[in-house]
């Protein structure tokens, strides 16, 4: 088929492994999709930095790369409201799909992006925005779509936990875990977005609109991060047989009635939360230990569910950037259509007997 091109918004700790993985996986990518995935243009702040990249795809200026008749697909990972913003707005009401990591983005301006997503019919993916690697946002909007979730928990950033995990088990001091994490590729462009708890806020206001078909924002969800959690905290904790986490929990609640004056209403509302936690060091969710994350889902016909693995990091963040770039290519290619299992290059199974 026709090439899809694609502009990458961005080449940093995540861009450049997503260059890597196009690079590196081309010719699988191609037979996945049924046309091959090209790169149009990187564009970044300081191009002269970039020598990992061919200098003929750097550009300063992001806006005209966006608008440009040669690119079908955008993949922003810079960050941040703006330019973002403006940007992914712009792609999508030119009828461009769109790949984010952009939680905090989503956070504040879903439903702008929605919107225009659903005005022009491209497509808006995001599984990289939250859990990094986990496949997690898909199971909720598509796997679970015909069940009712009435609540998701779970360590949503690895910085954090990266960090309470190095002073449980090494006693490191909290600024030493924190600059690691950052030399690691794990925390934000400005890491108080991390430990004061905004990015895992971000996170639960995601987790939360699309497992309650609602819109939740950051403004919506208490917060409380781990700047105030000392080495006496996690050592009495340690004492008391618990480990301290820092959790995010969306649920349905009771809202309403006798006891509750924020409205008239009875019925059913939403709580979303993100706060240290202690909890019993036999808990699944204790030994979710550095940059990992973990996730617990409950439904009323599926039960409870676990979805865990690298939370943060640039390859792992890739990976859910490009499973979704194949998402959105493959729906450009085929119309909407799902995986083509057919198109796939067959693999000799080894004979049984043989080791
Ligand atoms: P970095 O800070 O490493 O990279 C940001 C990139 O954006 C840089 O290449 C920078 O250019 C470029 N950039 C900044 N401003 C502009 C601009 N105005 N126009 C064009 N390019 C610009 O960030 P990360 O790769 O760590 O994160 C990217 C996104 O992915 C964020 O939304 C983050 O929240 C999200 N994310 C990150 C994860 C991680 O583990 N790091 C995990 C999950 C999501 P230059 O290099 O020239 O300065
Ligand atoms: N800073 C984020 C974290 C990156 O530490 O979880 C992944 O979203």
């Amino acid at each position: 088929g026709k090439p899809i091109r694609v502009a990458l918004l961005g080449c940093g700790t995540v861009g450049t492994e997503v260059v890597r993985l196009l690079t590196d996986q081309a010719a699988d990518l191609t037979a996945r999709v049924g046309a091959p995935v090209q790169v149009a243009g990187i564009a970044v702040r300081r191009p002269n930095k970039h020598r990992e990249v061919p200098a003929e795809l750097l550009t300063t200026d992001a806006e005209a790369l966006v608008a440009s008749d040669d690119v079908d697909v955008i993949v922003e990972v810079i960050g941040g409201i703006e330019p973002a913003r403006t940007l992914l707005l712009s792609a999508l009401r030119a009828g461009k799909s769109v790949v984010t990591a952009n939680k905090a983005l989503l956070a504040e301006h879903s439903a702008e992006l929605f919107e225009a997503s659903d005005a022009s019919g491209a497509d808006l993916y995001f599984e990289a925005a939250v859990a990094g690697a986990i496949p997690l946002l898909r199971p909720l909007r598509e796997s679970l779509a015909g069940d009712r979730i009435t609540r998701v928990m779970g360590i949503v950033n690895g910085t954090t936990n990266f960090i309470l995990s190095g002073m449980d088990s090494t006693g490191a001091s909290y600024a030493e875990t924190l600059e690691e994490a950052t030399r690691l590729g794990y925390a934000e462009a400005d890491p108080t977005a991390d430990v004061d708890g905004f990015d895992a806020a971000s996170k639960a206001a995601i987790l939360a609109s699309l497992a309650f078909h609602s819109r939740v924002t950051a403004a919506d969800v208490h917060r409380e991060g781990i700047a105030s959690v000392s080495a006496a905290d996690i050592a009495a904790a340690k004492a008391l047989g618990r480990t301290v986490k820092l959790l995010a929990i969306c649920e349905r609640v009771p809202i309403g009635g006798a006891d509750d004056q924020t409205t008239a209403d009875d019925g059913e509302g939403i709580s979303v939360r993100v706060h240290p936690a202690m909890i019993p060091t036999s808990h699944p969710l204790a030994s979710v230990h550095g940059a990992f994350n973990a996730v617990f889902v409950e439904a009323d016909a599926a039960g409870e569910m676990m979805f865990y693995g690298q939370g943060a990091g640039g390859a792992p963040t890739a990976s859910a950037v490009l499973g979704d770039l194949v998402a959105v290519a493959r729906n450009r290619v085929h119309r909407g259509r799902g995986p083509r299992e057919s198109a796939y290059a067959a693999l000799p199974v080894r004979p049984m007997g043989q080791t």
